[in-house]
Parts: structure tokens; C-alpha cells; sequence
């Protein structure tokens, strides 16, 4: 299972992914993300790939991933707060979101849980400014 799952990304990077997955790295690279993050392995925020996985089946992440990075998040993933990043405007955003939802193996797309997406989901359709809330809505009654 495990090599297998290994076999899967190593085609997502190798196929005809690739030149996207080398453009959307350069966009992260170019918007200081890679200062922070980085693809695969946890560094002061979360993976990106763990975040695609987190996210992986919600129709509404991209959208909701791009206004988390302009309006930065916390209590999500750990002690560490994301400052807002206001030097990127809302297309790159959208753009730097889409590339990180790429990143989840085809596979776990779906399988997400159900009770997570509604809810974050619900978030998105309110309109609601999750700035002062640090935005912990939208997983933490999955968690516990
Ligand atoms: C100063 C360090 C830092 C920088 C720079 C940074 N991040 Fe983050 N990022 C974090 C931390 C820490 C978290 C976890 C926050 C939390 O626990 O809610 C995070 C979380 C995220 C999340 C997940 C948010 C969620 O709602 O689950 C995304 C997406 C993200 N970052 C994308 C980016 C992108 C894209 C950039 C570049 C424009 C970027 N980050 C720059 C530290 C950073």
C-alpha cells in the first residue's frame, strides 16, 4: 500500500502534471511560501501536501484556501499563527490555492470527512469574515 501510494505521487510529479506542479512551486517560491512551507514535509506550516489532504473532496477549498492565505489562520494546525499575506492579491492566491489542492493523491480525493466539508462549506455560503475568529470553525468539530 505504501509503495503504492509512493508509485501514485511519483506519477503525479512525473507525468503531465509536472510543468504545473513546477509553476506553482515557482509562484510559492516567488510569494515567499517556500519561507515557511514546503511541499512534503512540515517546516513552521503545515505541509502543502498535508494541507491538499485535509481539504481533498471539498468543492469550496480552493476558494476558501486562497482567502485563508490573504487573511492568514490560526489554531488550525498547530501553536504557530500564518500572518496575513497581503503582498499576494486575491488571483495569485486563488492560483497558489489551486496548485496546493493538486498535491493531494488522486485517490484520498472524497474521502474526507463528511461532517469537516458541510461545515466548512456552510462557512463559505454565510459569507462570514473568519479574520477575528482566527477562522476555527471550519474542522475542529471533526477533530474532537
Ligand atoms: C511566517 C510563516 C508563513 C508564511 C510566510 C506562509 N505561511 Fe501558510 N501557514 C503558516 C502556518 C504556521 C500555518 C498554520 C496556521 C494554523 O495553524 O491555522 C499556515 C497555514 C497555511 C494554510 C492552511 C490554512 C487553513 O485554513 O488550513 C495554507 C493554505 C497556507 N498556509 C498557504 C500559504 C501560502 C500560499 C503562502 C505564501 C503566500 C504562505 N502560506 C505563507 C505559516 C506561514
Amino acid at each position: 500500500m505504501k509503495f503504492r501510494g509512493l508509485m501514485m505521487i511519483a506519477g503525479l510529479l512525473w507525468s503531465g502534471t509536472a510543468s504545473a506542479a513546477d509553476a506553482g512551486q515557482a509562484l510559492a517560491q516567488r510569494n515567499v511560501c517556500l519561507a515557511c512551507h514546503q511541499v512534503d514535509a512540515k517546516r513552521v506550516g503545515p505541509s502543502f501536501r498535508d494541507i491538499a489532504l485535509r481539504y481533498s473532496g471539498n468543492e469550496a477549498a480552493a476558494e476558501y484556501l486562497a482567502r485563508t492565505i490573504r487573511d492568514g489562520s490560526r489554531g488550525l494546525w498547530g501553536a504557530i499563527p500564518m500572518p496575513a499575506q497581503r503582498h499576494v492579491d486575491p488571483a495569485t492566491a486563488l492560483q497558489l490555492a489551486e496548485w496546493i489542492m493538486t498535491l493531494a493523491p488522486q485517490a484520498k480525493r472524497g474521502d474526507g470527512s463528511g461532517a469537516a466539508d458541510s461545515a466548512l462549506e456552510e462557512d463559505i455560503e454565510a459569507g462570514k469574515d473568519t479574520r477575528d475568529a482566527g477562522h476555527a470553525s471550519p474542522t475542529d468539530g471533526a477533530k474532537s
